[in-house]
């Protein structure tokens, strides 16, 4: 029922979302990234399920054996996530907080915090499915986040970082693969063509709406090759276990639609940096050529 197979993964978006160094334009990013701030699933929460009422939890060993002390904290990894490397990597934090968790304050969250959820989606019927936190969501802790820093560090600090900050999202995997493929009710209002489409109108209205409340760097995270995800190979029993190509072509159609999506909202929100961190390419590497990145 759960896919931790996915959840699993989402190491491996550490290169992708890495590869945003080089893509912001370094003066900017090195020197004027006073926080990092994330939306999405199971690939950046940091332990956001902890607090809430959802079976999707990671909780428990062997998540977190590499994080630091060795507790899982409720990312779904055995350490850090990719936000936490890549706040590392911009001299902000070692590792960015969950909002929900109580053991953190808005001092910690002026420099990073996390509204991620693990198995949520685009769609507000993927959140349904294991209950978990909705884009909307998240989106309004972010609207309380706000007028907690306003509070906490006065208004022109607030507004610097809210502006200055680089925002990271991570999302989409599950609308199709816990949602999509999985029940009737999408498959019978959209055709996949048509369901790309509806998650990235929600993605549009969502930056455009991130945007109006003053964020401007802005790194969105496609779709990785969902369909060589250990599960899809292991029930591709027909296919002799080979990676699920409807899939992965759903995959890459929809990156590539994402791709215009940034590019219409670059121009048309003069502010924006708002770039694209391509996860497919680096884990399709990674699948075909492992030796190149054994350690
Ligand atoms: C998702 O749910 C929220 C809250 O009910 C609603 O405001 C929003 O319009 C919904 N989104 C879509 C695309 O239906």
């Amino acid at each position: 029922m759960v896919r931790i197979t996915y959840l699993a993964l989402s190491w491996l978006l550490l290169l992708a979302l890495l590869t945003i160094m080089v893509t912001i334009p370094t003066s900017e990013a090195n020197s004027n990234v006073p926080a990092v701030i994330v939306f999405g699933d199971s690939t950046v929460d940091s332990g956001n399920n902890n607090m809430i009422a959802t079976v999707l939890k990671s909780n428990f060993r062997p998540y977190g054996r590499d994080f630091e002390g060795g507790e899982p904290t409720g990312r779904f990894s055995n350490g850090r996530v990719p936000p936490d490397f890549l706040a590392e990597a911009l001299g902000v934090k070692s590792s960015v907080p969950a909002y929900l968790d109580p053991a953190y304050n808005i001092e910690d969250f002026a420099t990073g915090v996390c509204f991620a959820s693990a198995g949520t989606g685009y769609d507000n019927a993927t959140s349904h499915v294991l209950n978990v936190i909705p884009l909307w969501k998240e989106l309004e802790f972010y609207k309380e986040y706000q007028v907690k820093l306003r509070e906490h560090l006065g208004v022109e600090k607030a507004n610097h970082i809210i502006r200055e900050a680089l925002y990271l999202m991570s999302l989409g995997t599950n609308d199709f693969l816990e949602n999509y493929y999985i029940f009737p009710t999408r498959r019978a209002q959209f055709t996949v063509t048509q369901y790309q489409d509806f998650l990235l109108g929600i993605a549009e209205n969502f930056i455009r709406e991130l945007y109006a409340l003053g964020a401007r760097k802005l790194s969105i995270t496609g779709l990785v090759p969902m369909g060589c995800l250990p599960l899809e190979r292991a029930t591709n029993i027909f296919g002799d276990h080979a990676c699920n190509d409807e899939y992965n072509n759903v995959a890459l159609g929809f990156n590539a639609k994402l791709e215009n999506l940034i590019s219409k909202l670059n121009r048309e929100l003069p502010q924006l940096k708002a770039i694209s961190a391509n996860a497919y390419d680096i884990v399709d590497d990674i699948i075909k050529r492992p030796s190149t990145y054994e350690v």
